[in-house]
């Protein structure tokens, strides 16, 4: 088992990352709670138990179901059950519970513990550490949420072997990102040892910057093409293989603007590559439609701010001419599908 501290003053917490560890549950769940809510979806699976009276609440599988209404559901569930401040919630399962239980556990009782026992490769590198949690509205995906750091987090990376292959490869989107934020040769570790260096890459980073003031966004490399991608929807590609295709387009972007050598460049496309992941856009989207998307990112604060690597390693840069953002986008389409 490996150990990952996430330091944050009185709220730091440990993130653990092995084969096996969902058993060191009981251990990690706060001494006061009396009582836990264990919140999962139908399709995890992943029975754990925390040591201590527990009840098991459902959300329904699907993305659709990251909304207020669930979080309503789960907070009144809470309450007829008599869940109260000194008790705990567990979140298991992917993104999808660990963003929508955290916010629960965020606002019930003005904010409960909870602990994160995460079983998505996406979740591990990424949405269970750090304590951004959210739910969607009509409006745009995670547009409202709080943070609220989790007591400790549970990455078990034996249940990762039960993964569909597509949700698997979704993570590695993610964790080609890392290899540009520090990481290095990623790929040369076993699996523990590569998702703790990923864990410990955030962690870093969100000790820094907790509420994205600045370097927490650099988190968000990759993700501004892809993100348009994402949005501009009808195409069956997952968040981390939209996330790769943005990963090779910000290096060529970053390429045209003379911050990284066409060396650097080509280990962007040898990165995802090597996860077999696509390093070109699906047909059909114009050059319009991504910048207007790329645009409407929330994370644009004047223009379209990108998160691009340079001689001071990945950060934000704005002010970036449309022509070089259309020959970048042209570097990352298909043979076919050049206008
Ligand atoms: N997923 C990006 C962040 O946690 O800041």
């Amino acid at each position: 088992m490996i150990v990952v501290p996430v330091p944050l003053g009185d709220r730091s917490y440990d993130v653990l990352v092995g084969d096996g560890v969902r058993h060191e549950l009981a251990r990690v769940v706060p001494a006061s709670a009396r009582r836990v809510a264990v919140v999962t979806q139908p399709g995890i699976g992943i029975e754990v138990d925390p040591g201590r009276e527990h009840r098991v609440f459902e959300m329904p599988d699907g993305e659709a179901s990251k909304s207020l209404a669930t979080v309503e559901h789960l907070c009144r569930e809470w309450a007829q059950w008599g869940l109260n401040r000194a008790d705990a919630v567990v979140a298991v399962g992917g993104g999808i519970v660990t963003d929508t239980a955290g916010f629960a556990a965020a606002v019930y009782h003005r904010g409960v513990p909870v602990v994160h026992v995460s079983t998505t490769l996406l979740g591990q590198i990424d949405a269970a550490i750090g304590g951004k949690t959210g739910v969607n509205i009509p409006e745009g995906k995670n547009l409202v949420g709080a943070y609220w750091q989790p007591s400790a987090v549970l990455c078990d990376t034996e249940v990762l072997a039960t993964l569909p292959p597509r949700e698997y490869r979704s993570g590695l989107g993610e964790l080609a990102k890392y290899h540009f934020l520090g990481g290095g040769d990623l790929d040369a570790l076993p699996l523990d040892e590569r998702v703790a260096a990923c864990v410990a890459i955030k962690a870093a980073v969100v000790a820094g910057d907790e509420r994205e003031g600045g370097r927490r966004a650099t988190l968000n490399y990759g993700h501004t093409l892809g993100h348009a991608i994402e949005i501009a929807g009808h195409h069956d590609l997952r968040h981390g293989e939209a996330v790769a295709v943005g990963l090779v387009f910000a290096g060529e972007l970053a390429h045209r603007l003379g911050r990284i050598d066409a060396e650097r460049v080509a280990e962007h496309r040898r990165v995802v590559g090597a996860y077999d992941l696509p390093s070109t856009l699906p047909p059909g989207l114009t050059d319009d439609e991504l910048i207007e998307l790329m645009g409407r990112d929330k994370k644009a604060l004047d223009g379209i701010t990108f998160v691009l690597d340079g001689p001071d390693g990945v950060e934000q840069v704005t002010g970036v001419d449309r022509a070089d953002i259309e020959a970048a986008i042209g570097a990352v389409r298909s043979e076919g599908d050049r206008p």
